[in-house]
């Protein structure tokens, strides 16, 4: 206890102390005030004025944070590489940062979910909160296009022009990254969104040709439903909603070509009323009958494996299921093939560019620097690609890089078809109606209401402006 003129003292400098702390800030917590009570006692035998100093010293320890820790060479990246194939393929661009950059840490954040489904969501809460990783994956065009309407992301014309990727990355790419005239992610490889995947021995069994456009896929799903029943003839992963995105957009392709691909995701079309996009609703409830059963129990990754074994027939996914299929030990030729689907009525190259960002903020600027530098660089991409599924996409990097059949085709056709920025995965439509749009979709699956999904998806282009959002699509 206190007592008699020392104590009224101490007493009377708690009240001062605590007076102090409630003008500076916030109120403090029970653990602060128990800490001035014992800074006071041990001032007990000194003069008034020294004690008074003590008490600013803990109220400057309240009210400001610690000083900085030195900055650690680190780089902290974001991404969602971790099916089988893509884990692997991250694991070579590491390698090669690694051989680059010994003093630099690598803090890998894999968020699983396939496209970056997950991801989004997770950097939207930590750039809101000003939390930015060094580095971030994301997806050339619209999906970037977001960050960077939120002001998320600094600009990396210097790697670009560093790394001469102007001309060493085709026009393409340049466009999907280049918003308000500057350069905001660097890309380095590019997969095909429209493979048809399916099971060689069971096409062989039955002398089935792979199928050219929907009509013939119909067919040959039919063939196998009856032919084989345990087979299920087409499947997708719909838990993963963007699968369902996967496949009417082959079926829009097949149905409007590329012209009508481009108008419709952009907005262009309206949707009401325009005969193709009701004939595409037509052809994709016609395949509904033919769908694995279970769609909505899987996700993308569920799929390959069974297609490697044979208990379906077809799938059509991007070329990131190769991956899969291979380091699963499926050999391409022999237990499975794919095809451009559809080439009917004109074969495109229906893209998806994986894409690495520069957040506003960053902890770890020349780490950043290092990391994105790296991913321009051709013998990365190179080696990358090969185990990917995906192509690289800087000049450098010839088509006799790639040992498999599939990467050959991937290379020729990207040289040699029209190139299309795949709408789910980024590319061309807008993040917020992609959403919807693959809600609608996926519900269509169980539905077939044709009419339903008509009025969904026109409400939908209107409510988000899909038109006013795709302009930078348009811009010359
Ligand atoms: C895409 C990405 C691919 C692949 C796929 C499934 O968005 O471009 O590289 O990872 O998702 O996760």
């Amino acid at each position: 206890m206190f007592t008699g003129k020392k104590g009224m003292a101490v007493l009377g400098l708690l009240v001062i102390a605590s007076m102090v702390l409630t003008a500076c800030g916030p109120a403090p917590t029970p653990e602060v005030v128990e800490k001035v009570v014992k800074e006071t006692v041990v001032v007990k035998e000194e003069v008034q004025v020294e004690v008074t100093k003590v008490v600013e010293k803990e109220v400057v320890v309240t009210a400001t944070p610690p000083p900085p820790a030195p900055v650690a060479k680190e780089l902290t990246v974001y991404h969602w590489w971790t099916a089988g194939g893509e884990k692997q393929a991250m694991d070579v661009i590491f390698k090669h940062f690694s051989a680059a950059n010994p003093d630099i840490k690598i803090v890998d954040n894999p968020v699983a979910g396939g496209g970056g489904i997950t991801l989004k969501t997770v950097m939207q809460g930590m750039l809101a909160a000003k939390m930015p990783p060094d580095t971030f994956q994301s997806l050339s065009g619209s999906e970037l296009k977001m960050y960077v309407d939120g002001a998320y992301l600094e600009p990396v014309d210097d790697v670009w022009k560093a790394n001469n990727l102007d001309t060493n990355y085709p026009a393409v790419i340049n466009k999907m990254v280049t918003f308000n005239g500057k350069k905001y992610g660097i890309p380095m490889n590019a997969h095909r969104a429209n493979w048809l995947f399916y099971n060689v021995p069971l096409f062989e069994e039955l002398g089935l040709e792979p199928p050219t456009n929907v009509d013939e896929l119909i067919t040959v799903a039919k063939t196998i439903k009856a032919q084989k029943p345990d087979v299920s003839p087409i499947a997708l992963g719909s838990r993963d909603k963007w699968t369902a995105i996967f496949l009417f957009d082959v079926v829009l392709l097949s149905e409007g070509g590329p012209d009508v691909y481009e108008k419709f995701y952009t907005g262009q079309l309206d949707v009401a009323t325009d005969p193709t996009i009701k004939a595409a609703f037509e052809k994709y409830k016609a395949l509904i009958p033919y769908l694995y059963p279970y769609h909505g129990a899987k996700i993308w990754s569920d799929i390959p494996p069974l297609l490697g074994e044979g208990k379906v027939g077809m799938m059509v996914i991007g070329d990131f299921a190769a991956a899969q299929l291979v380091q699963a030990g499926y050999v391409e030729g022999k237990d499975w093939e794919a095809v451009g689907f559809p080439q009917e009525p004109e074969e495109v190259f229906l893209m998806i560019v994986d894409t690495f960002t520069r957040p506003v903020g960053i902890k770890h600027p020349e780490a950043n620097t290092a990391w994105l530098s790296n991913l321009a660089d051709p013998d990365t991409q190179a080696e990358f690609n090969i185990i990917k599924g995906s192509i690289a996409i800087h000049k450098d990097v010839p088509d006799t890089n790639y040992p498999d059949d599939l990467h050959q085709r991937a290379s020729a056709a990207f040289k040699g078809k029209r190139i299309v920025p795949a709408s789910a995965h980024g590319a061309l439509a807008p993040q917020n109606f992609l959403s919807d749009w693959q809600d609608i979709l996926t519900r269509f699956l169980y539905t077939g209401d044709v009419d339903a999904a008509l009025d969904q998806t026109s409400l939908v282009m209107t409510s988000y402006d899909v038109a006013g959002q795709s302009e930078w699509y348009w811009a010359k």
